[in-house]
């Protein structure tokens, strides 16, 4: 089999490029990088493959590698792509769903249990030499367990998220999804509504969807004001599906209680977003699949769904538009 060009456009572990290069030539050009674009542009014209993650590939970048044959994403999101402009051009693209599920539902949960039990704030009280005596009633915290926890979008991270709140912590669990799924959960565990009454019942409100063209905006201030006062919003999918000014006012003005985000508007999270530092919001760093055994795990899987792509035979992942 004739070696081809692949360009790598984010670090991979050593082991999985050289895996590739046993393969195919390989040009390692992260754009994101100072004084690596050049060279990243540069290497589109020849590049059949690519692998990488966190970097818009537009059509633009795209009319520049005519000889791209797939782009093989380290990410189970594919909103920094066009898949049906690729289907046009006849690119194929893959990505890495199923081995992150259970690493990003963790840290879903942890998000819930973070804000409600205000575990940050202790930390830094303690941190700070303020624990003098036993916490008073404004420290206290609220309770997860038996609290109904709603989730937007039910995949396979919403499935996983349901099973940590319903067997793990007692939770109803009401889920809203486009299509007709499953709970997936021994009866009366998990029931499947609309949007509104979601918003209307959950004492947690996880969102875990695409962002599509359908989920952007969707927490906007009119499905803030249907949320039950006291409530905790949770964004583990992708910041634009927040709108970030409608937040900040339901927190301070509203009946919102607290916010965990891993996902923002611009990643990452300008110093002067009013997001950040925010005494209401846990901001965390996109870190969701971000533990060694998952990052190892994704990369192994997007470099195998380059090489069987490049060899023509079928990916363990290509994403179907
Ligand atoms: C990725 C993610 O690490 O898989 C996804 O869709 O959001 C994360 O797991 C991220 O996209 C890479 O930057």
């Amino acid at each position: 089999m004739s070696r081809k060009c692949v360009l790598a456009y984010r670090a991979l572990p050593a082991e999985q490029m050289d895996r590739i290069r046993n393969e195919h030539e390989v040009v390692q050009a992260d754009p994101r990088i100072p004084g690596q674009e050049r060279a990243f542009l540069e290497a589109l014209p020849q590049a059949q493959g690519l692998i990488g993650s966190s970097y818009a590939i537009g059509r633009e970048l795209l009319d520049r590698a005519p000889r791209l044959e797939v782009i093989s994403s380290i990410s189970v999101g594919v909103d920094k792509y066009e898949p049906l402009e690729l289907q046009r051009r006849g690119i194929m693209l893959c990505h890495t769903p199923g081995v992150l599920t259970e690493t990003v539902a963790d840290l879903l949960f942890g998000m819930v249990l973070a804000t409600s039990r205000r575990i940050p704030e202790l930390a830094r009280l303690v941190e700070a030499g303020q624990w003098k005596a036993n916490i008073g009633s404004d420290l206290f915290g609220w309770d997860v367990h038996g609290k109904t926890l709603g989730i937007l979008g039910y995949g396979r991270i919403g499935h996983a998220v349901a099973r940590r709140a319903a067997l793990g912590f007692n939770m109803p669990v009401l889920y809203h999804s486009r299509s007709n799924v499953p709970s997936g959960l021994p009866d009366g565990c998990a029931k499947a509504v609309t949007r509104d009454e979601l918003l209307a019942q959950s004492d947690f409100v996880v969102i875990v969807l695409p962002l599509t063209d359908e989920t952007r905006g969707m927490l906007d201030a009119d499905a803030f004001a249907r949320m039950k006062p006291g409530a905790i919003l949770v964004n583990g999918a992708r910041g634009p599906i927040v709108r970030e000014d409608a937040l900040l006012d339901a927190l301070d003005h509203g009946s919102l209680r607290a916010a965990a985000l891993d996902v923002f508007d611009v990643e990452p999270l300008p110093l002067d977003s009013p997001l950040r530092g925010h005494p209401k919001i846990l901001a965390l760093p996109h870190a969701g699949s971000a533990t060694h055994e998952t990052r190892l795990a994704m990369a192994e899987m997007a470099t195998s769904n380059l090489l069987l792509a490049l060899r023509g035979e079928t990916p363990l992942a290509a994403y179907r538009a």
